[in-house]
């Protein structure tokens, strides 16, 4: 049965889905990374495909930007389409200064200033975190083809516009690798439901140093990151 944002039918998407944030690089992965992907809802254009790689089902769907939009794909995809992982493919603004545009990150945790895990949480700090086996079969992926990856702390925030002048220095200080706005959200709300939840992230802007990767830096990073992320789950 359709749900109020998605109108797949049961069965309709796979165990695994990849969320990037915009439904257009969802159907770009379904036509480039996948094969014989059909698209299984398209509510307000947030397109969602199913197809295979290399034989293994695998869904990918847009989330939308924040963790509100991304919670509710999530959430629905979880409780009515029975999805058991979710895996975030995004970009993120990187605020350490060994970090590069282009590199790559595995979001082992993610801090936030959004008040969902704490509702969650009554009220106290929820240590949001990935999946261990889906942040280790990404990891040792990337070790056995020599791609080099980040793994650590991430910030999920609320305001893309207008963030405090001080936040930066303190996410730099505190080890934070970047900044984006959704697996906070995400890795609370798969931890309710005992779903498997990552974010993986390509660092497309430098907020220490003022950099920002092209259109076409920004379309090589995703493809290097979604083939990494596809061979990881076979
Ligand atoms: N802030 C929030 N989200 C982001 C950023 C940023 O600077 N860059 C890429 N995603």
């Amino acid at each position: 049965m359709p749900t109020p944002h998605i109108s797949a039918q049961p069965g309709d998407f796979a165990d695994t889905v990849l969320l990037p944030g915009d439904p257009l690089r969802a159907a770009y992965i379904a036509e480039h990374h996948l094969q014989n992907a059909v698209c299984v809802t398209k509510v307000r254009n947030m397109f969602g495909f199913t197809g295979e790689y290399l034989g293994q089902r695998v869904s990918v769907m847009g989330s939308g930007m924040g963790i509100p939009s991304c919670s509710i794909y999530a959430s629905e995809l979880i409780d009515h389409y029975g999805v058991k992982r979710v895996i975030r493919v995004g970009t993120c603004g990187a605020v350490q200064e060994d970090l590069a545009l282009g590199d790559l990150i595995l979001a082992q945790g993610a801090c936030t200033d959004s008040g969902v895990n704490r509702q969650r949480f009554g009220g106290q700090d929820y240590a949001a975190i990935a999946s261990w086996p889906l942040l280790k079969a990404v990891a040792d992926t990337a070790e056995s083809q020599g791609v080099a990856l980040r793994v650590g702390n991430i910030y999920s925030s609320d305001l893309f516009y207008g963030v405090d002048d001080t936040l930066i220095p303190r996410l730099t200080r505190m080890g934070i690798l970047g900044i984006e706005m959704e697996a906070a959200g995400l890795y609370g709300l798969a931890a309710e439901r005992k779903a498997e939840a990552l974010t993986v992230l390509t660092v497309s802007d430098h907020l220490l140093r003022h950099e920002a990767m092209s259109a076409d830096q920004r379309q090589l990073g995703l493809d290097r990151m979604i083939a990494l992320t596809l061979q990881a789950l076979l």
